[in-house]
């Protein structure tokens, strides 16, 4: 692997970490998802141009209410992918159930679960988003039900996301290390730029939404109040804290330089009969394997992440992660 690679010519030289007869119709959908996003980082960046800003006027499944942008990428998505013969079918954050590939095309062996449009509350106010995607294997040749999508995490085959921001990036892991490409518009393609993306153990640097502090329970209120209290308090060092207001360009940061993202459960989702915000099988799961092929950790603050085993698609759970040493400091305060 070196940088300048296309990501044809990287996926190529991994041939050896992918098994057999499974290499190249992994390179053939990796290549086919970064055609999907390569199409919505001209959508995102036309903004207003396209008509593409604002509200759908309709909620999703999970009673969000949908920008025109989160349908758009879903529709951009399985329009892109669905005749590949690649794929037996999608699910996604904008669908109540899963896509089965139709009967009349050729069905592959792996299913895409995939957020299309994350941080939607962004794209109005020209903000960071992302798409988000996680690959598993259909064992199989019927056509899938919601339950093959149920894997846990350490099923995955791929995890990435794809970053809209002043660049467009596509950050990817093969269970083998995590790398990104940078989007070249001269070349109209993904271009290796980051080969070797690693989360320091250590940080000084959080990210949480603190409007909801007033919820938080115990262990967070007490991991957020020592980050403050910073270089006179008991973790003894001063913090910086950040918040982009979408996971792929928090958990993009925490790839670049370490740091720590929360989106834990507390009392006003306990009280809605919610265990989380962040979705396990589009957000959680694949931001959990890149972060940990990144050297980081990914967990509740009760069980690791990518040990759950899924009971529905659009299942939520608390989100903690980023660097592994800041990660263990908060599962212990869990646990005393
Ligand atoms: P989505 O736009 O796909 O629904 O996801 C938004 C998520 C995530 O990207 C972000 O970290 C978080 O929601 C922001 O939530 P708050 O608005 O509660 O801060
Ligand atoms: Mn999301
Ligand atoms: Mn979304």
């Amino acid at each position: 692997m070196q940088a300048g690679q296309t990501l044809a010519e990287y996926l190529q030289s991994q041939r050896h970490v992918m098994p057999e007869q499974d290499a190249k119709a992994l390179e053939a959908l990796l290549l086919k998802v970064a055609h999907a996003c390569i199409r919505l980082t001209w959508l995102v960046r036309r903004g207003e141009l396209a008509g593409v800003l604002g509200a759908a006027g309709q909620e999703n499944v999970q009673g969000e209410e949908q920008k025109k942008l989160d349908i758009i990428a879903n529709e951009v998505f399985i329009g892109s992918i669905e005749t590949s013969g690649l794929l037996a079918g999608f699910a996604s954050e904008e669908m109540d159930n899963h896509y089965p590939i139709r009967e009349d095309l050729t069905r592959g062996q792996y299913l895409l679960t995939f957020d299309p449009l994350d941080g939607s509350s962004n794209i109005d106010v020209n903000g960071s988003t992302g798409t988000i995607f996680s690959i598993t294997r259909h064992g199989g040749s019927d056509a899938p039900v919601d339950a093959d999508f149920l894997q846990a995490g350490t099923e995955q085959v791929c995890a990435g996301y794809c970053l809209y921001s002043s660049a467009s990036m596509l950050v990817l892991t093969l269970g083998d290390g995590v790398v990104g490409f940078t989007l070249d518009d001269e070349r109209n393609g993904f271009v290796l730029t980051h080969p070797n993306m690693k989360v320091p153990a250590q940080t000084s640097e959080f990210a949480i939404n603190a409007a909801y502090s007033g919820y938080w329970q115990p262990p967070v209120k007490r991991y957020i109040s020592e980050c403050v209290a910073g270089s006179d308090g008991p973790l003894g060092k001063s913090y910086n804290m950040r918040w982009a207001g979408s996971m792929v360009g928090d958990i993009h940061r925490i790839l670049c330089r370490g740091g720590v993202f929360l989106y834990p459960l507390d009392e006003r989702m306990i009280k809605a009969g919610k265990d989380g915000k962040l979705r396990l099988l589009y957000e959680a799961n694949p931001m959990g394997m890149l972060i940990e092929q990144a050297g980081g950790k990914a967990h509740t603050g009760l069980v690791p992440i990518m040990d759950i085993a899924p009971d529905s698609l659009h299942q939520r759970v608390p989100v903690i992660m980023g660097s592994a040493e800041e990660v263990d400091l908060i599962v212990s305060y869990h646990l005393n």
